[in-house]
């Protein structure tokens, strides 16, 4: 048996869309075990209702497929998912749940991938590395496909960082929030997007949170999934003007995420107002960034 602890992640933080990701103090966990044949599946906590419990269940495929990879024979597996990470809402669940299920899988078949190994399966399966780093390392990640490896760097998030995730009460799937996004960008929007994302990662770099303001602006995905998102910017307004540092879409939506230093009971309660007053109920959670990312808490024979 063995039993993995994997944090939420918030990607892409304004302008690093597809690179850019940071793990966040609220962990789902995994547990794994073998046993003589056919599949038991069991879910407490977020996603209790729909998160499917067969072969379509993202947790037993990442298993398969990390045992396929290493050709160790499947016969039968049990598990169980305790989720504190809500589903489709931008907070890197399925990140969590393929990232989990690697790590268990490859504890239960005698740890022969490395993490690298298994940043590069993660990230083909989720089909861009940007929460699925962060949720193998912990912290900030920079991660970028090259030929058929992740490079991947870690930044130190800033001392007393706190990230206010606002969460609707509806889901948006990734594929729907993806077929939103145009083919092609202009040079002015790529350039915007270059300058902003350069200088986030040299602000975070350096503890500088009054760089985040600017730096999280973007002109390559946010303003095309608005639409999806109502009341969106009207919570990015709200939220800065109660003092938030820098606010953005959570990676593809509809999850808001502001980051601050100070006051965030006020700016929570702010943007759940705000959310309210455009006809979305909302919650709010404020979370610490993790410096853990996915880790086996207990492994037995
Ligand atoms: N970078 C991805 C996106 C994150 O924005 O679509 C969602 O998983």
């Amino acid at each position: 048996m063995v039993r993995v602890q994997v944090p939420a992640t918030t990607a892409n933080l304004g302008p690093g869309l597809d690179c850019l990701g940071m793990a966040l103090k609220l962990y789902n966990i995994i547990e794994l075990e073998q046993k003589a044949a056919g599949i038991s599946i069991e879910v407490i906590g977020e996603g209790a209702k729909e998160i499917a419990r067969d072969e379509r269940n993202i947790v037993y495929q990442a298993v398969c497929r990390l045992f396929k990879q290493i050709n160790y024979p499947l016969k039968g597996l049990k598990i169980k998912l305790i989720n504190h990470i809500p589903v489709t809402r931008g907070l890197g669940s399925s990140a969590a749940a393929i990232v989990g299920g690697l790590i268990g899988a490859n504890a239960l078949s005698g740890g022969k991938l490395s993490l690298k190994d298994i940043l590069t399966l993660a990230a083909n399966i989720e089909g861009h590395p940007d929460n699925v780093a962060p949720a193998i390392y912990g912290g900030i990640l920079v991660s970028v496909p090259v030929d058929s490896e992740i490079k991947c760097l870690k930044i130190s998030p800033p001392p007393g960082l706190r990230v206010i995730i606002g969460i609707p009460g509806y889901s948006l799937a990734t594929k729907k929030s993806r077929e939103v996004l145009p083919q092609q960008v202009s040079l002015q929007d790529a350039v915007f997007n270059l300058g902003r994302l350069a200088l986030l990662v040299a602000a975070l770099h350096q503890g500088d949170l009054s760089f985040l303001a600017t730096a999280m602006e973007d002109r390559l995905h946010q303003p095309y999934r608005a639409p999806l998102v109502p009341g969106m910017k009207k919570v990015f307004a709200a939220a800065r003007l109660a003092g938030a540092r820098g606010v953005t879409l959570s990676g593809a939506g509809p999850a808001i995420a502001a980051f601050v230093d100070r006051n965030p009971e006020h700016i929570a309660q702010v943007m759940s107002e705000t959310f309210r007053e455009n006809g979305v109920p909302a919650k709010t959670m404020v979370l610490e960034p993790s410096l853990t990312g996915a880790r086996a808490l207990e492994v037995k024979p």
